[in-house]
């Protein structure tokens, strides 16, 4: 017998992965957020009754961080609130929960790879509600994988490498900010990792599951590090050697030339977000080798790959 595995945020850039993968492993259930909408507690829970997953995947998220400086309650509600009812379901009828967090419970004052015992204090109100959803997963006493990534980019979505080749198409030049280093991560290699893990610990023959002592959490990220000025040039030079048919790069683009030759530095200060972001966010992901035997590929390598390919 399968296992269930409820999944959500199938809309999401790693949600629409696992929902993929997922598949592998198990049934998946997976309702979007017009029939699961995770600010709705009692939904969860009428979900999770009926559902009565082994297995509950947690992609979904608030994302959104600049706007979650004004609009923290709604933040909390589905980055907090929701994790803290699925954990307590799940708790109950002895599911294992994997859920996802952010490089942006650190503060950034470190400069060198943050490991998952070192002392989180977000700068923001979308690391506030990241961090609070972690802490009440883990409160509740649920088995669970909590994987902290960052940077992520897919080639569908709202994100960094979306919007570096549509304003390529319609600026000369570019300014980006260099002054903060992290490991931009792709939600493919991403929820490929998280798959392999899940697969390692639902045994596939009879569908039982055995949660060992891996419950916790752990850093899960490409591999190197760099600033999002040195990603902004790889990415376009990667999308300036690529095939230009490639079906998601065209429709990233809308079909038009990139006419940016010229991507310049700049400072976060000067660029002004509404949000502060850690300017070192790097994760050791030693535990991760450690525990499970899994490792990502470096950054670099994960965002050729998508350039090499239809789906990244
Ligand atoms: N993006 C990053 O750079 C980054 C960095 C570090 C960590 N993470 C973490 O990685 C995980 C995946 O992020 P992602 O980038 O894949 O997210 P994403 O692309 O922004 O997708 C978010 C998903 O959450 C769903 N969602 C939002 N509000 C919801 C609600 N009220 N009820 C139900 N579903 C709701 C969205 O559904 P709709 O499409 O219907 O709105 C969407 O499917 C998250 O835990 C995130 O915090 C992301």
């Amino acid at each position: 017998m399968k296992p269930t595995i409820l999944l959500t945020g199938k809309t999401g850039q790693l949600g629409s992965e696992l929902n993929r993968l997922l598949l592998r492993l198990g049934e998946v259930i997976a309702p979007d957020s017009d029939d699961l909408d995770l600010r709705e507690p009692d939904k969860i829970r009428g979900v999770m009754r009926d559902a009565k997953p082994q297995v509950v995947v947690n992609a979904a998220a608030y994302t959104a961080v600049d706007a979650a400086e004004t609009d923290e309650a709604n933040a909390r509600a589905i980055n907090a609130e929701a994790p803290q009812v699925l954990a307590r379901e799940a708790q109950k009828q002895g599911a294992l929960v994997v859920h996802f967090s952010t490089d942006y419970v650190f503060d950034g004052s470190k400069n060198t790879p943050y490991v998952e015992s070192d002392s989180p204090n977000p700068l923001n109100a979308y690391g506030r509600t990241k961090l609070a959803g972690e802490e009440a997963i883990r409160n509740s006493g649920v088995a669970h994988l909590i994987f902290r990534t960052s940077w992520v980019y897919a080639m569908h979505g709202r994100n960094f490498l979306q919007t570096i080749l549509r304003l390529a198409t319609e600026r000369e030049e570019l300014k980006v900010v260099e002054d903060q280093t992290g490991a931009p991560t792709s939600a493919k290699d991403l929820a490929e990792a998280a798959t392999a893990i899940l697969k390692g610990i639902i045994p596939a023959t009879d569908g039982s599951l055995t949660f060992p002592k891996i419950s916790g959490t752990y850093h899960m990220t490409a591999a190197g590090q760099t600033n999002w000025y040195e990603f902004a040039k790889a990415i376009l030079e990667e999308a300036t050697r690529a095939p230009q048919d490639l079906p998601w790069l065209t429709s990233a683009t809308n079909g038009r030339p990139i006419i940016s030759s010229r991507v310049l530095p700049t400072s976060t200060q000067a660029f002004g977000s509404p949000a502060h972001r850690p300017a070192y966010s790097v994760l050791s992901n030693a535990r991760l080798l450690e525990g499970f035997g899994v490792t990502l590929a470096h950054w670099r390598t994960q965002l050729h790959r998508c350039f090499c390919s239809s789906n990244c």
